[in-house]
């Protein structure tokens, strides 16, 4: 069943878990996460990002719609990194549930207005947002330590955020990256407590890929209520085509589909248990 997202997040910061919201891109990862979410008797978000909406346009949107809402699980569909008001109101207009209005990129006062202007409009919407202050980087992106440093969220500016646009979620910025961790991530968990000590809306950690189960367990407890995936999955539906492509002489499109379906499926539902929001369908 198709749910607000404000809804299922604090539901879970209230029960202390965190919903998995997996970026998707084609029926099969839509397939992997709801068969995934229904099997765990999990809630879960699914995630669209500006350059996959452009490429799918509204038949994809309607697609991850209508999954989500025949769902036997609630399940919401979210609206990942976008800095375009454009888009922004094209998704709003589709009905999808929620936005990371994405200004992070712009300095404090203008990603503020831009984060304000966005909430007013999704708020009238009956949607909702997620800002980002701090910004979270690629693992590629060769900066210095001291460089992550000053990219890192502050408690208080993000205090002074929240406060001042009235935002219902914040992804945090402490230390996670998009893509590969190369060796150990190096979670700022003290940064983190800060945070969850200054405000009290769900918080979001980006990077979710390749985080070991404590960190997971000490983000939730320090407030993280929504975990961001997108690397795990992608490279399993990759890994499968190259590997299928090499070994097997099957020609029936959709017996590969249907197995790539179910390679993304474990890995989804692998992370559904590891956020603790297994069994949690019903949670109100
Ligand atoms: P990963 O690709 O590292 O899983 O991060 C996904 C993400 O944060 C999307 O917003």
């Amino acid at each position: 069943m198709l749910i607000s997202t404000k809804e299922l997040l604090e539901t879970a910061q209230k029960y202390s878990y965190a919903i998995g919201a997996f970026n998707l891109y084609n029926l099969e990862g839509v397939k992997a996460v709801v068969n995934a979410a229904e099997a765990e008797n999990s809630p879960a978000i699914i995630q669209i990002l500006p350059n996959i909406l452009e490429y799918g346009g509204s038949p994809l949107v309607a697609l991850f719609l209508e999954a989500a809402d025949s769902a036997k699980v609630p399940i919401s569909v979210h609206l990942d990194h976008c800095g375009d008001r454009a888009i922004i109101e094209t998704a709003l207009e589709a009905g999808v549930q929620s936005v990371l209005a994405d200004g992070s990129k712009l300095p404090f006062k203008e990603n503020l207005a831009f984060t304000c202007e966005m909430t007013t409009l999704a708020h009238a919407k009956g949607a909702t947002v997620e800002a980002e202050v701090g910004r979270i980087s690629g693992t590629e992106d060769g900066m210095t330590v001291a460089e992550k440093e000053t990219k890192m969220t502050d408690p208080y500016q993000a205090k002074e955020f929240v406060v001042e646009s009235g935002v219902d979620f914040l992804a945090v910025t402490i230390g996670n990256v998009h893509g590969q961790y190369y060796g150990e991530p190096q979670l700022d968990f003290e940064r983190l407590s800060k945070i969850s000590q200054q405000i009290h809306i769900p918080l979001v950690l980006h990077g979710a890929s390749g985080l070991p189960a404590r960190m997971v367990q000490q983000s939730i407890e320090l407030g993280v209520c929504k975990f961001n995936v997108n690397t795990e999955v992608r490279q399993k539906y990759l890994q499968f085509w190259r590997e299928f492509g090499r070994t097997d002489s099957k020609s029936d499109l959709l017996d590969c589909q249907k197995a790539a379906t179910e390679a993304m499926q474990e890995v989804i539902a692998k992370k559904i248990r590891l956020f603790g929001s297994a069994g949690r369908a019903n949670a109100s």
